[in-house]
């Protein structure tokens, strides 16, 4: 990796603004309830680096946003329950601060001594972080001595906290590096888009092909066989003349399907049959069609095994596989099949030395759901940003770092 990191630059005794990315599913959307975070995998990603810098004599001052609020008066978003479950983890206290920036901060941040822990208030609840305000930027940096951008999940935003703070930081002479979780995502999806080991396999899953045209288009320069599933799976069968029945279809993708059909055609291997049901619901009763008898009145909900041996011969000599969305309605046990049985295999090759990265979002969830992120090479934290370096795009928190 071209970037500094932590471990280039000396921290002791400094002040470190941390973007970390704390976006964390919540148990509750009513802030009179007792809310706790339901699934803490982002702040366990970032204790690596919050650690080597405590150890170092570093004091943090952490900064993240959570949801999507539209003001402060969205509090169900506040940051508390994230700090409680922080300080557990790290086994010391944190101070929640009640704003992103302002008196008590400022006050908060010259009394923080090292070894201490700071968080600031959701960075949305500030109007200006969206905008990438300069003037918060510049309060943001105004607390600390250097940057530390840790926040993969948030580097394709270019906002007050993830670009704006890095740069004002860098104005007043101060170093600007990634953390450790910033730079395994970087070297883990880095090496899948510039440098990838051949055989290259991708697997593409999810519902709408509209989100993976670009990338589609993109790992066709750089992928060796592209294996579809998931509900975009339809749009392609449909595109080849398939009737589908009452499967998912986006009718305005069509055309750009039977393009990259064509102009692909070596790369891209489509599912053979597929799990059905009448209904989209998790009692649906379930059947396997084959992809040019799929009933009328029924919809594809997952692939089906047939698919599962085609992806499996596919991936036989791989050393690289990407795989990004779902094979199916993981959250419906009866159409999960297709997708475990992927993480699964994916696992047996990982085992085997082959490197297995798992985009992040919806593919990251479902294999942690079957249990398997500890057998994977790397599992992305982010989802909308692991999409977009993918697609080769230039990611704004990664850019902003100081190069080596
Ligand atoms: C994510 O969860 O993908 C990141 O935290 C970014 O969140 P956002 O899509 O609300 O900007």
């Amino acid at each position: 990796m071209n970037k500094k990191t932590i471990t280039d630059i000396d921290v002791t005794g400094k002040k470190a603004l941390v973007r970390v990315d704390f976006n964390v599913p919540l148990s509750s959307k009513d802030p009179n309830d007792d809310i706790t975070v339901t699934d803490d995998t982002r702040v366990r990603a970032a204790l690596p680096t919050l650690n080597y810098l405590l150890d170092n004599g570093a004091a943090l001052i952490l900064c993240s946003h959570l949801g999507r609020p539209s003001s402060p008066a969205d509090a169900q978003f506040a940051m508390n329950p994230v700090a409680a479950r922080l300080s557990q983890l790290l086994d010391r206290p944190v101070q929640k601060l009640d704003e992103v920036v302002g008196a008590s901060v400022t006050a908060a941040a010259a009394n923080l001594q090292p070894g201490q822990v700071m968080l600031l208030e959701n960075s949305r609840f500030h109007p200006g972080e969206k905008k990438n305000d300069p003037a918060l930027s510049g309060q943001l940096a105004a607390l600390a001595d250097v940057y530390v951008g840790d926040a993969f999940g948030s580097a394709h935003r270019a906002h007050a906290s993830t670009e704006g703070a890095a740069r004002a930081i860098r104005a007043k002479g101060g170093p600007v590096v990634a953390g450790f979780l910033m730079g395994k995502e970087i070297a883990a999806l880095g090496t899948a888009v510039a440098n990838p080991p051949h055989p290259y396999i991708a697997i593409m899953g999810g519902a709408k092909i509209s989100d993976k045209i670009k990338l589609i288009e993109n790992l066709r320069h750089s992928a060796d066989k592209i294996l579809i599933g998931g509900g975009m799976a339809n749009t392609f069968l449909k595109a080849q003349g398939h009737e589908v029945g009452k499967s998912l279809v986006e009718a305005d993708a069509l055309p750009e399907a039977e393009r990259l059909l064509a102009k692909a055609a070596k790369q891209i291997v489509l599912p053979t049959d597929v799990v059905v049901a009448a209904a989209f619901a998790a009692d649906a009763p379930a059947d396997i069609a084959p992809i040019y008898a799929i009933p009328a009145h029924k919809m594809a909900l997952d692939v089906g095994p047939d698919t599962i041996e085609l992806f499996n011969d596919a991936l036989q000599g791989a050393r690289l596989v990407v795989w990004n969305g779902p094979m199916g309605v993981f959250e419906f046990e009866h159409f999960a099949q297709g997708t475990n049985a992927l993480a699964a295999l994916l696992a047996e090759l990982a085992g085997l030395g082959v490197q297995v990265i798992i985009g992040g979002g919806d593919s990251a969830a479902a294999v942690r759901q079957a249990g398997l992120t500890d057998k994977m090479t790397h599992v992305s934290t982010g989802g909308g940003a692991s999409l977009e370096l993918l697609e080769g795009k230039e990611l704004p928190g990664i850019s902003v770092l100081d190069n080596r």
